[in-house]
């Protein structure tokens, strides 16, 4: 199907993008890869694996969209209630993820960050995420941060006790402490706010996912299930991202 709004063509790429506004950063929220699964008699652990497939399309997406960042939430701090297997397969599938998809990554000229405690990880995920972070790290397209072990209220009280620190320790005055500031602390400085969140999965929440960030992203929720979704759902989202008028409270 033809995407009405993809209408200018980069010469070099030889692909279309929009002419309207693009988002530049997206926010992901992945929602229902346990459910694709159960749908269909399968354990939930094969929703988690087909998702894998749609993570490298959107990422391809949003390279052709020129979205300049894509942030995935792939794990969040409270993904630790889980059910001990589920954590554990859900924990190995960014080292399968990047051993699979790695050199589609490279040659899409992306580059790896990722965003909440590494340190949390087992052993060989933080390894191959260490190699993509530092393979990929001279690419100058789009940056896909993976938020791993994160979650927002925490990232945020991290934060806060960095900055108490540098307060006490006279790096910093009360008086110079503002949003942008704070702002610095946070494991997103350097990166923009999201522009545009989509969750799949037919819930409406933002389940502690970057809460100071997204206090003016506008938001599209869609009932697709994670592993279903695709370029075309992509696109509609940023379709429907360029028909919202932004006022960030002005008028
Ligand atoms: C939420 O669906 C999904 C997750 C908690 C895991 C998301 C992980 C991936 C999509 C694959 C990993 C990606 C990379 C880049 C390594 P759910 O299990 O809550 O689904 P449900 O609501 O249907 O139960």
């Amino acid at each position: 199907m033809k995407i009405p709004f993809l209408t200018k063509k980069d010469e070099q790429s030889n692909i279309y993008y929009a002419e309207g506004t693009i988002p530049d950063h997206v926010a992901i929220i992945m929602d229902g890869n346990g459910r694709w699964a159960e749908k269909r008699g399968m354990p939930r652990f094969i929703g988690h694996k087909t998702g894998l497939a749609t993570v490298v399309t959107v990422v391809k997406a949003a390279v052709k969209c020129k979205v300049k960042v894509l942030t995935l939430y792939t794990f969040s701090k409270e993904n630790w209630k889980r059910p001990k297997p589920e954590v554990e397969f859900i924990l190995k599938l960014p080292k399968e993820f990047l051993h699979v998809y790695l050199p589609d990554i490279q040659a899409n000229n992306v580059r790896i960050e990722v965003i909440g405690n590494m340190e949390g990880l087992p052993a060989a995920t933080q390894e191959a995420l260490q190699y993509a972070i530092d393979s990929t790290k001279n690419n100058d397209g789009l940056q896909l941060n993976l938020a791993l072990n994160y979650g927002s209220k925490q990232e945020m009280l991290q934060a806060m006790k960095r900055m108490f620190t540098d307060l006490v320790d006279e790096k910093v005055f009360l008086d110079q402490v503002d949003e942008e500031q704070f702002s610095k602390y946070l494991n997103t400085a350097n990166i923009p706010n999201p522009d545009l969140l989509i969750r799949t999965g037919g819930e409406k929440r933002l389940s502690n996912f970057l809460l100071w960030q997204m206090a003016y992203t506008e938001f599209c929720f869609t009932d697709v299930l994670w592993p279903d979704f695709s370029e075309h759902e992509f696109k509609l989202a940023i379709e429907e991202y360029q028909s919202r008028k932004r006022r960030y409270g002005g008028l």
